[in-house]
């Protein structure tokens, strides 16, 4: 395992009730901008933080792909059993066995600034995205005094986030610092 991936001895923390009071899932689901009955894809979604807010929100109608490139995060997950509009999926650090053309948005909470090959895995977000589906990214700033989290080497600018994106082929809509600690980008593909 990289140094930089996270590790699942600390899974617990990520459902914390303060971290749901600072990230707001339901803020993030407004920025995204997606109706009930779609299709989100919670790409590192460990064990659930995002999911099940977005599970609820979508309805029966619709769906959230809970993927992730760690089984035992995955397990954490199906341990507090989502409900039947979500799809749990082992993912590889790049590939995904999602359909092309399927997903209304994407969601990277606290992912970005693990992946091994940022351009790679945008070029697969590219491929299951819907055309003009939705890609949501918060990640941790570098530009703060360490207190906790990464370290600061191991996180990205926003600026190099945003450049990386529009390279990519998404159109940046929202680019803002979301909490003191993280900033959040919203796009979608052009
Ligand atoms: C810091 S955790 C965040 C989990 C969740 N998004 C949250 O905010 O609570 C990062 C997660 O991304 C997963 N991960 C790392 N690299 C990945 C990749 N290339 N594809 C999918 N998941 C990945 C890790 O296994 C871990 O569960």
């Amino acid at each position: 395992m990289h140094d930089h991936k996270f590790d699942p001895v600390k899974a617990e923390r990520l459902l914390a009730p303060e971290r749901y009071q600072k990230i707001k899932p339901d803020i993030l689901l407004q920025k995204l901008g997606v109706p009930p009955g779609s299709t989100i894809l919670d790409l590192g979604c460990g064990n659930g933080f995002f999911t099940f807010p977005a599970s609820a929100a979508m309805g029966e109608n619709g769906m959230v792909i809970a993927a992730d490139s760690s089984g035992e995060m995955l397990q954490l997950l199906s341990d507090r059993n989502p409900r039947d509009n979500v799809q749990v999926l082992q993912v590889e650090e790049v590939a995904m066995d999602v359909d092309s053309d399927s997903v209304d948005g994407a969601v990277l909470i606290n992912l970005y600034h693990e992946l091994d090959d940022r351009t790679a895995s945008l070029k697969e977000l590219k491929r299951v995205l819907k055309p003009n589906g939705h890609l949501l990214i918060l990640d941790w700033s570098p530009e703060i005094e360490y207190t906790s989290g990464p370290p600061l080497e191991h996180r990205i600018p926003i600026k190099m986030a945003v450049e990386e994106l529009t390279s990519a082929g998404f159109k940046v809509d929202k680019k803002e610092r979301y909490t003191e600690e993280t900033w959040l980008i919203v796009a979608h593909l052009v």
